[in-house]
């Protein structure tokens, strides 16, 4: 009888040679938790698809961040929800919205808790697309790029102003990271950080943000800006235009069924990698988990290290403190 000279199973026997293997260990510093404010006091209002998560009001922000720190998160991503919406969502840019005064209060009480902001018109347009509408030459009604574009640079100046760390725009108009570079530096906010959602899919894993962001577009979808996902080399051109355009980190959303696309970014562009583990990936794994049909701790922490594995150096998700309270 012949043995086989490869044993791999040598280095699976024990937890602590396991450990002593492993190549890709999540902390909870690669995580940065998306919240969502909304004005008001004293405010924590579940959201229905996804269990766990709430809109809250700016001093429930700022317990909330603290445990986030506490536990090692090194920052969150802010949407906001508006008092009130119109056509060219121009909330977006009050100084006095909900996301500037929860950047204010956690740079304030929390100044090395980084704060992101995420950039787009989605939340603040009456018609829930990412920016004012405009007919072209077809008769099709379509997003105004440009008109978008200077608003988006105007929002972004006003969370830097707050305080913002980063921004994050959000929107997949052509040309926005460029703006918004060339608005920051011409603001003097030569340091705020540019994390451009780079490669952003039409996804329908995005819907029960829909619900939390209160931003479902009242007609139509989101194709004729957000990617096809069918497409991969076409996020490499996007992440080359993005990273010329000055962004500093780019991002690929969603995270869980695009795996090879954050893998050919990495090896490709060799920059930091975000992945956004968006709405609906968290959604179906609660809900399996609450029908007893799935193991939700193991399942959330595989998910989370093979978009790890994959090349992401961040990820943006929703377990992010459940994720960093099994990683101590
Ligand atoms: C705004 C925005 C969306 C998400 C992040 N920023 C929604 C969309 O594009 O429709 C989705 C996040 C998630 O599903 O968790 N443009």
């Amino acid at each position: 009888m012949s043995y086989p000279v490869h044993r791999p199973r040598r280095l699976r026997r024990t937890e602590t040679i396991r450990r002593l293997v492993r190549e890709t260990v999540l902390r909870p510093d690669d995580l940065i938790a998306p919240l969502f404010v909304r004005p008001g006091e004293g405010i924590r209002k579940p959201i229905q698809a996804m269990p766990g998560c709430s809109q809250m009001s700016v001093d429930v922000i700022l317990t909330e961040c603290r445990e986030l720190a506490s536990l090692g998160i090194p920052g969150a991503i802010l949407f906001g929800l508006p008092k009130g919406k119109d056509a060219s969502g121009s909330a977006a840019c009050d100084p006095n919205g909900p996301v500037p005064a929860a950047i204010r209060a956690l740079k304030t009480d929390l100044p090395n808790f980084l704060v992101w902001a995420d950039v787009c018109l989605c939340e603040y347009t009456d018609h829930g697309h990412c920016g004012p509408l405009a007919k072209g030459r077809d008769g099709r009604t379509d997003v105004d790029n440009d008109r978008t574009v200077e608003a988006l640079a105007r929002a972004a100046v006003v969370y830097a102003e707050a305080g913002a760390d980063v921004v994050a725009p959000s929107d997949m108009m052509d040309g926005r990271v460029g703006a918004i570079r060339s608005a920051l530096d011409g603001a003097g906010l030569s340091d705020v950080v540019i994390v451009s959602y780079a490669a952003k899919y039409a996804s329908a894993f995005y819907g029960p943000f829909r619900e939390a962001a209160e931003s479902a577009p009242a007609f139509g979808d989101r194709r004729g800006y957000q990617m096809d996902p069918a497409n991969s080399d076409e996020a490499l051109r996007e992440v080359a235009a993005d990273l010329e355009e000055g962004a500093d980190i780019v991002m690929v959303k969603p995270a869980l069924a695009f795996l090879d696309v954050i893998h050919r970014v990495k090896e490709r562009f060799g920059v930091p990698v975000a992945a956004y583990n968006v709405s609906g990936e968290y959604s179906m794994l609660k809900a399996a988990a609450q029908n007893g049909w799935i193991d939700e701790e193991r399942a959330m922490l595989e998910i989370l290290v093979a978009m790890k594995r994959a090349g992401a150096d961040i990820i943006l998700t929703y377990f992010a403190k459940e994720a960093a309270k099994r990683m101590k």
